[in-house]
């Protein structure tokens, strides 16, 4: 079944993906507990520090949290100019409704419009070199610009979401120790079923490609919904290597 037919099987169903994933472990009040004690600590002891947020289902659980709680911890977007538009609509939601700010950080308009020139619209289906070329410029320009000055960040990296991420730690001193930075994983023990029960309860906004069988929502042109069975993470840059399914804003171990 193509992905479309899946995607258009689910909806007409009318399947939300509330519905479809919201199912807490036994643990889910003690990991609450822990992402928010982890968020206090960061708020106390690594200021300053900024959430990294692709607006998909972990990083909304979080900034819900930051909201919720009143947190010192401002947002960030990297608007990469290859977001879906259902991204970009939540993107103007959560500006418009969050109390913690949400800056957006674009790349370098000439150095995109340089490299499509050079590379073409497609450059990333052609070659790793040139897909990680193209995150170069769309996203990890902008990352440095954002974590400029931090002492801390704030991702929803959770363990179950793929074998690469399978002993990322709550707090994760090493990764960029050489910038002197901490980053922080408040969901590192959250399964997708906690993820989507505390979205439900709360009834918290988030993008409707989740109702579409996207689990993982990156750039529209490397995202593609997953078919039932397939791992959370295959539908991104679903035409490379398992081992290669990252785009520089983690490193891998
Ligand atoms: S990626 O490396 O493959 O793109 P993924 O989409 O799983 O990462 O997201 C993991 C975490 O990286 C998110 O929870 C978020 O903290 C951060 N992140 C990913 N994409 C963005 C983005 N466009 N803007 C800000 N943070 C992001
Ligand atoms: Fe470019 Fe795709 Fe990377 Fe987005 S995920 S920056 S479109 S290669």
């Amino acid at each position: 079944m193509s992905t479309s037919a899946l995607s258009m099987k689910g909806a007409a169903a009318g399947q939300k993906a509330t519905q479809r994933h919201a199912n807490p472990s036994t643990q889910y009040a003690a990991k609450v507990a822990e992402s928010l004690a982890l968020l206090q600590q960061a708020v106390a002891e690594f200021n300053p520090v900024t959430q990294a947020s692709s607006l998909g289902a972990e990083d909304v659980v979080i900034t819900h949290l930051i909201n919720q709680n009143a947190l010192n911890i401002p947002v960030f977007v990297l608007e990469t100019g290859a977001l879906h538009r259902e991204t970009l609509a939540l993107l103007e939601r959560t500006q418009a409704h969050s109390t913690a700010p949400v800056h957006v950080y674009r790349p370098a308009n000439e150095q995109v419009i340089a490299f499509v020139k050079t590379h073409g619209q497609d450059a990333m289906y052609e070659s790793l070199a040139l897909r990680k070329a193209c995150c170069q410029v769309r996203k990890l320009g902008p990352l440095a610009e954002a974590l400029k000055g931090q002492r801390a960040w704030v991702t929803g990296l959770r363990r179950e979401q793929s074998s690469n991420r399978a002993e990322v730690p709550l707090i994760d001193r090493a990764e960029d120790a050489s910038k002197g930075l901490l980053k922080l994983n408040p969901l590192a023990n959250w399964t997708w079923g906690d993820v989507w029960h505390y979205i439900t309860v709360n009834q918290v906004d988030y993008n409707p490609l989740h109702d579409q069988f996207f689990p993982s929502i990156g750039c529209a042109p490397c995202t593609r919904a997953i078919s039932l069975g397939e791992e959370f993470r295959a539908g991104r840059w679903w035409w490379e290597d398992e081992a290669a399914k990252e785009c520089g804003l983690h490193a891998q171990k």
